[in-house]
């Protein structure tokens, strides 16, 4: 399941090209433009910080933010390192701690895929100029591959 150096290369630039841009409402619309919420309603029930918002905008909400750009920071560095190590290198500490969070929130295998289309989706359209079936391609091993690792301690942590 080798990860290519031209893969690394179309994550790591496309990566760059949205750090220029506004990282946090590219992160934003990658949960709410592609409906998160809406495919998977009970998903906002997952979120402690949310059950508690009432009906107060989820776009402000910090909270959100950092783990939409947790997600794409990750699949960024998983792919890097998939390149290295042919082997997500998530810290085993964080892998862990992933697995279990994920687990109490009560998160499915389908949530990764939801997650997984909006995040490919949110990469296309921050960066049209760039986005080829080799870039989709690239971000889709990278994330299936992080998905799979927290999976994984998912069912190690249940
Ligand atoms: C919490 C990353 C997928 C829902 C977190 C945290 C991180 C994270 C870093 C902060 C807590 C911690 O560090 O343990 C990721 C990554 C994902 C992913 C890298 C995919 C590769 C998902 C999916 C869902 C989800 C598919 C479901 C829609 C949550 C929830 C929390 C959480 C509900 C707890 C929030 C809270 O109540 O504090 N995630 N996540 N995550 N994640 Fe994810």
């Amino acid at each position: 399941m080798g990860f290519s150096e031209a893969q690394e290369q179309l994550v790591v630039s496309s990566w760059k090209a949205m750090k220029k841009q506004d990282t946090e409402s590219i992160a934003l619309k990658f949960f709410f433009r592609f409906g998160i919420f809406e495919i998977a309603p009970g998903a906002k029930q997952m979120f402690s910080f949310l059950r508690d918002a009432g009906d107060a905008p989820l776009e402000n909400h910090p909270k959100l933010k950092t783990h939409a750009v947790a997600v794409f920071v990750m699949a960024c560095e998983s792919a890097t390192q998939l390149r290295n190590t042919g082997d997500v290198k998530v810290r085993e500490a964080t892998l862990k701690r992933l697995g279990a969070t994920h687990v109490k929130a009560g998160v499915a295998d389908a949530h990764f895929e939801v997650v997984k289309t909006a995040l490919l989706d949110t990469i296309r359209d921050a960066v049209p100029d760039m986005w080829t079936p080799e870039m989709k391609a690239a971000w889709e091993e990278a994330y299936d591959q992080l998905a799979a690792a927290i999976k994984e301690e998912m069912k190690k942590a249940a």
